[in-house]
């Protein structure tokens, strides 16, 4: 018997996940938060249906592994199930519930593949309260340092702490790490979260490469004083000095993109301390988010906003750059990606190929083996944002490509 993928179970599991939510901001699900944690505990019993062994390893990933017919590397399937604030209910979500559906339509019709096969919900996929994405994956690739774990969030919460409390476990973060060629292939389906399968009306993408990534944290001190009682001409107002600094950021930005269009740089996160009405800021610190597919022209913006943020401003204010976080933009496997061209092909299924302008958990599962990934459309382009939104049909045109590609790569890779 053929195993055959369930349209209407797959859209159940996104309704069901999608009530995980923090109530009053549909659909926030942040990783290590609550409404993370009831959703984490609800898939573990979905992947437990779907006959998979889960665990959960020192990274915080979930793992459903069913045992091929053959020992050796395991075929990996999944993305994340964490999502920004006040997000949507596909970012994500669609790679882990295609992937759990490609894990029961194999376990209905009884078909073992010859590899293992491992289901995986990535942990904190999105960039968290540490500054810190794809903490998970990261970890896998053993790329998540003592340095990130000992990362704080504003409540002078630990990363390592909030990784223990999802199952991790930091003291032996070593062993997460999988090692190069530990994978025979993996495969991650995600909406495109842009606009352009929608507008060449195409139902699937195939990735080619992901943009490289790399955050910057600025944080310009000043002094906190009186609102009511301090001269304006006597302030070191760090806020002012930070929204000075903004446009100039963007403006050069723009100047980059005229040789790339597709390279941005977002300053989407900005704190003001004390952020009290009363109190002149003391201190601001804002991210900005560097996106490319050319890893010398983020070398080289961020050189620039280096280079244009005066260290000692004349009001006496300091202002420092950081790099939270730095990944090279990565090429999908060219196997895997002619095998999703070939399944595209042979089910009839329009598809073309494009890169990635978002991150993903695949960027680190390129560490570890040949890696692929699946683009199905997504409203608008929309994404990060209530409004995302996939349509039934459209998930389960990425699902049965999921599951053929899958089938395929078990048969062709040793
Ligand atoms: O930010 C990203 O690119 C991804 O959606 N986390
Ligand atoms: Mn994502
Ligand atoms: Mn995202």
């Amino acid at each position: 018997m053929r195993p055959e993928l369930s349209s209407q179970r797959l859209w159940a599991s996104v309704e069901a996940l999608a009530l995980h939510t923090e109530p009053d901001r549909p659909y926030t699900r942040r990783a290590f938060s609550p409404a993370f944690a009831s959703g984490r505990a609800w898939l573990g019993e979905q992947f437990r249906a779907a006959g998979l062994a889960t665990r959960i390893d020192q990274g915080g990933n979930l793992i459903g592994r069913r045992e091929g017919t053959q020992p050796g590397k395991p075929l990996v399937i999944g993305s994340h199930s964490d999502t920004v604030s006040h997000g949507g209910r596909f970012d994500g979500i669609a790679g882990v519930l295609a992937a759990l559906e490609v894990a029961n339509a194999l376990s209905d019709s009884q078909t073992r593949l010859r590899h293992p096969l491992e289901v995986i919900d990535f942990l904190a996929e999105e960039p968290t309260d540490f500054g810190i994405s794809c903490v998970g994956s990261r970890a896998m690739a053993g790329e998540l340092g003592a340095g990130m774990l000992n990362a704080t969030d504003r409540d002078r919460r630990t990363l390592s702490q909030c990784l223990a409390e999802v199952g991790g476990d930091p003291a032996g973060i070593k062993h997460a790490f999988r090692g190069a060629n530990s994978v025979a292939a993996s495969l991650e389906l995600h909406i495109e979260q842009g606009p352009i399968l929608e507008s060449a009306g195409k139902s699937v993408g195939v990735v080619t490469a992901i943009a490289g990534i790399r955050r910057l944290t600025v944080d310009v001190t000043g002094r906190a004083d009186h609102a009511g009682t301090t001269p304006l001409h006597m302030r070191k107002d760090a806020l002012l000095a930070a929204a000075d600094l903004i446009p100039r950021i963007d403006m050069l930005a723009r100047s980059i993109a005229v040789h790339d269009p597709a390279f941005v740089a977002t300053v989407g996160r900005l704190d003001v301390i004390p952020n009290n009405s009363n109190v002149v800021p003391g201190r601001c610190t804002f991210t900005v988010d560097i996106r490319s597919r050319h890893d010398n022209l983020v070398e080289e913006f961020a050189a620039m906003v280096a280079q244009a943020i005066p260290r000692d401003t004349n009001a006496g204010m300091t202002t420092t750059v950081g790099v939270a976080s730095s990944s090279p933009a990565t090429m999908c496997d060219a196997r895997v990606r002619s095998a999703i061209l070939d399944t595209c092909a042979e089910l009839g299924i329009s598809h073309m190929e494009l890169p990635s302008g978002a991150g993903h958990d695949t960027t680190y599962m390129a560490r570890l083996g040949p890696a692929g990934m699946i683009f199905i459309p997504c409203k608008e382009g929309r994404s990060h944002a209530p409004e995302e939104f996939a349509t039934p049909a459209q998930l389960a045109a990425g699902g049965v490509v999921l599951l053929h590609t899958l089938l395929r790569l078990d048969s062709i890779l040793d």
